[in-house]
């Protein structure tokens, strides 16, 4: 395991020649073992290498990457699109992530808005640990925007259960993608309990898909992910359309890749405002100087007493709380690994081809040459940006990097963004979030898909109207 980086010290990187099975500690034991000190690699190849640097060209032209993931086998060997690739990806962006369509989808933000609010108030003489309700409002929300916003509490939980219980289960089954042939006959069992798994998931998606065509004939207005997918047609495979389980494939990826990043990132910057009372007052002074007092939620009409998205956009200092909650924790601390395609050098070194490269957003959001007094949590900083703001995509200098960045990065940022901004905008339009008594929020974290906080939120949740 060794640290190298350049003389100007803008690179940092570790490499780690043996795997570990827990790279996190692996990197905070080489970090305080070689503090400040530049170790020349001694070996050429190397298959895991860690990468902090703020230049913007290191993410696309000087390490040239893609993404590393490996072929699923969890269809049982049937999987044969990658859901990643080019292709699916501007669909996505330009059918369903682009800023234009965020209208369409404003009736399920309100609904899940509406449900949500509705959890939190169920019991409200007890403390609420929020995460669980945080997960599940922002799984329903991706589940509407992928199947339509006609499905109801009952359909969503079914929804939930076989995907939850593939994703979770996924490190038991990660042994298979190694050596397939060989670990498909070792693990038989394994694969079997995956197989069965996966059709559990068809079984409950496919009629979902159908009966989503069914509905798109009938000419509903809005446009789910599943309407982009059926007209697809597949250039590089005679223009054939998508099959039922592919589409179950993608339709996975979309719900799962935007629910934990999303629920995590609203519970870390949910902690602060509650730990820190003074910004949280300061951003409801905002929040109501713009929307007026606060009714009694749930919201109940179609009047529709809400944030709305074109009020999120007129509030600087929600932006900028969200933007801390990102910097201070994202909810990834690498982007995915991705994968040198050619041998390259980086700061002097060499970065072999194949090898695996994984960038450390955690460290580029709070390195103190970049930023001050980087541990504290101050939204003020996000401020003086001027009229554009900061800009998180990194086009024009990364100082932070929570979606990654360059041609691979988060393609649903904006989306993310809005999502952040439109749920932190109503809780605490609606709540006052009170820490419960002697309890200072502990912001220690702890790695699960994302990072999570290693001591769920635990929070009092009184509505701000009492009449
Ligand atoms: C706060 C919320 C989110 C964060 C912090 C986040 C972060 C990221 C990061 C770091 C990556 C990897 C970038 C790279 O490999 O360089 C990524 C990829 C991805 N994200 Fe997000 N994400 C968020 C929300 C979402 C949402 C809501 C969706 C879906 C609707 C989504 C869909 C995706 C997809 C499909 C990819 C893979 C793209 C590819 O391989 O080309 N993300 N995200």
């Amino acid at each position: 395991m060794v640290w190298s980086g350049t003389v100007e010290s803008q690179p940092l990187l570790m490499f780690l020649h043996e795997r570990t099975d827990d790279d996190t500690e692996a990197l905070a034991e080489a970090k305080e073992k070689f503090k400040n000190q530049w170790v020349k690699l001694p070996l050429k190849t190397c298959n895991n290498c860690y990468v902090k640097t703020h230049l913007r060209s290191a993410y696309s032209t000087v390490i040239p990457t893609r993404s590393c993931i490996r072929q699923s086998i969890a269809s049982g060997g049937k999987l044969t699109i990658k859901p990643s690739s080019w292709f699916f990806r501007r669909n996505l962006a330009s059918e369903i992530l682009h800023p234009s369509r965020s209208g369409s989808f404003s009736h399920a933000r309100l609904s899940v808005l509406n449900n949500l609010l509705s959890r939190l108030l169920l019991n409200k003489s007890e403390p609420v640990t929020v995460v669980d309700h945080f997960q599940y409002a922002m799984f329903a929300l991706l589940v509407l925007m992928c199947f339509g916003d006609k499905l109801d509490d009952q359909q969503i939980k079914q929804i939930e259960t076989v995907l939850r219980t593939l994703l979770l289960s996924q490190p038991r089954f990660d042994v298979l993608n190694f050596w397939p042939r060989l670990s498909k006959i070792v693990f038989r069992n394994r694969l079997k309990e995956l197989v069965k798994l996966r059709r559990d998931a068809e079984d409950v998606l496919i009629p979902l898909i159908r009966s989503r065509i069914e509905a798109r004939k009938r000419q509903d207005s809005m446009v789910a992910y599943v309407d982009t997918l059926t007209g697809l047609q597949l250039p590089d495979e005679g223009n054939r359309s998508l099959t039922e389980g592919e589409m179950v494939s993608l339709c996975e990826e979309f719900v799962n890749a935007g629910t934990d990043t999303t629920s995590n990132a609203l519970q870390w910057i949910m902690a602060n405002l509650v730990k820190y009372p003074k910004i949280q007052a300061k951003l409801y002074k905002e929040i109501s100087s713009i929307l007026g007092p606060p009714p009694r939620p749930p919201v109940t009409s179609d009047a529709m007493a809400a944030a709305k998205e074109e009020d999120v956009e007129r509030m600087p200092y929600l932006k900028a709380v969200v933007l801390e909650g990102l910097r201070r924790h994202p909810p990834g601390h690498y982007v995915l690994p991705h994968m040198v395609t050619e041998e390259v050098e980086l700061g002097g070194y060499v970065v072999p081809k194949g090898a695996q490269v994984n960038f450390t957003v955690a460290e580029i959001g709070s390195d103190p040459e970049v930023w001050e007094d980087p541990m504290s949590f101050r939204p003020e900083r996000f401020m003086s940006g001027g009229k554009e703001g900061f800009d998180v995509t990194g086009n024009k200098e990364i100082k932070m990097m929570p979606f990654g960045a360059g041609r691979r990065i988060c393609p649903a940022w904006n989306l993310a963004l809005l999502h952040l901004g439109y749920y932190v905008a109503n809780l605490v339009w609606y709540f006052q979030w009170t820490a419960v008594d002697g309890d200072d929020v502990d912001l220690s974290e702890k790695l699960e898909f994302t990072v999570v906080m290693k001591h769920p939120l635990q929070a009092h949740v009184s509505p701000r109207c009492q009449g």
